[in-house]
């Protein structure tokens, strides 16, 4: 018994995020996300996931699903997620998020997940495809998470309300039934949480926000990266200083900073009386430096289908034996008849 108790007191505490398999993966996903994934598992049981099945809320071509699935796996890999020591899958590969995601259903008001932002962003946009899971889609994300009992969440700013209504989920279920589901806490970097599109940094910088001079993709090459920067919008005056009215050069410290581990006062210090121009170049330099070995190691792990194969078998099977335990407990706990 006495075991036991140190056993559960010596848990470590378990962390779990996604990415989603549409257009390509961008600076704003690894400062805001990818980033701290790699060396989580070191202090916390590690789980990451391809979220496919969120991909087809928006319309998606079968090959770019495909194609677009085993390069974000490849990715994760590149940035150092170790699949031996952490749990990494394909969400589609784990029937159990789908399973969840449907008793959660009757546990989500329809009110709660209508006030959600990015739906009414995302309504917005594509105003001819506004299906049900794309509405829905907070709900599969809470499944995600509550499967693995997951205590923390490291996500960008923008994925932080869905965690919220995650934790009002878990928290109604528990109540309801008795404690189940862990509630778990988001987490965002102190810079990096919100990456601006360089053309234009009033704006988000998306995947799929279509703006290709704004948006910096992990995979672009050196030259590329460098164009990139140069172009970036800058604002009035010649200062290298965050300001509410300059937001072009407070996300190009933002970035630096990320990039650097540093802050944005050492970023105002290391540039102060240099120019722009000088300011842009370096963080264009910081950018490749920091993306090339991941790009190296991309270009390996994608190469090799079958053990990519062999990876995301062995990933689903460790994740499906955690999620289905979760499972099985919430059946019981609703009433439903286990054979
Ligand atoms: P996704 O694929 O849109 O983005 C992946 C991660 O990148 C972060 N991010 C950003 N961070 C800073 N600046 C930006 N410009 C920026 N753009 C994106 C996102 O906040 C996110 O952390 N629904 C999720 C995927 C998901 C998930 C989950 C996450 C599915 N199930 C369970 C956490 C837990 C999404 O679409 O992320």
């Amino acid at each position: 018994m006495e075991e036991q108790t140190q056993k559960l007191q010596e848990r470590r505490k378990r962390v779990f995020s996604a990415i989603k398999p549409t257009g390509n993966p961008t600076l704003g996903n690894y400062l805001g996300a990818m980033k701290y994934w790699g060396g989580m598992g070191e202090n916390y049981d590690s789980l990451f996931a391809v979220a496919d099945l969120h991909a087809i809320t928006v319309a998606i071509e079968p090959k770019t699903l495909r194609e677009n699935s085993k390069r974000l796996f490849a990715l994760l890999l590149a940035i150092g997620i170790d699949p031996e020591r952490d749990v990494l899958f394909m969400q589609s590969h784990v029937t159990a998020h789908a399973e969840l995601s449907w008793l959660l259903n009757n546990y989500t008001m329809f009110g709660e997940a209508s006030r959600m932002t990015q739906f009414k962003d995302k309504s917005k946009k594509a105003p001819d495809n506004v299906n049900v899971g794309l509405f829905d889609y907070p709900v599969l994300m809470a499944a995600d998470i509550l499967l693995y009992q997951a205590d923390i969440v490291p996500v960008g700013e923008d994925q932080m309300q869905h965690v919220e209504l995650c934790r009002t989920i878990a928290t109604r279920f528990n109540n309801r039934y008795s404690p189940t589901f862990t509630v778990p806490e988001g987490k965002v970097p102190t810079y990096g949480a919100r990456i601006h599109s360089l053309s234009d940094p009033t704006k988000k910088m998306g995947k799929s926000e279509g703006n290709e001079d704004g948006t910096v993709f992990i995979l672009d090459t050196p030259e590329v990266i460098m164009r990139k920067f140069k172009r970036a919008v800058t604002d009035c005056g010649a200062e290298v200083k965050a300001a509410d009215d300059k937001p072009g050069i407070t996300n190009l410290l933002t970035i630096y900073a990320a990039l650097t581990g540093g802050t944005a006062e050492s970023a105002e210090r290391e540039f102060a009386g240099k120019s722009y121009a000088e300011f842009k170049q370096r963080v264009g330099e910081a950018t490749v430096d920091v993306l090339r070995p991941i790009q190296q190691k991309y270009e390996s792990y994608r190469r090799d289908d079958k053990a990519l194969s062999e990876l995301m078998l062995a990933g689903a099977q460790k994740a499906a034996g955690i999620a289905r335990r979760t499972l099985e407990k919430v059946y019981k706990k609703i009433g439903f008849v286990r054979i």
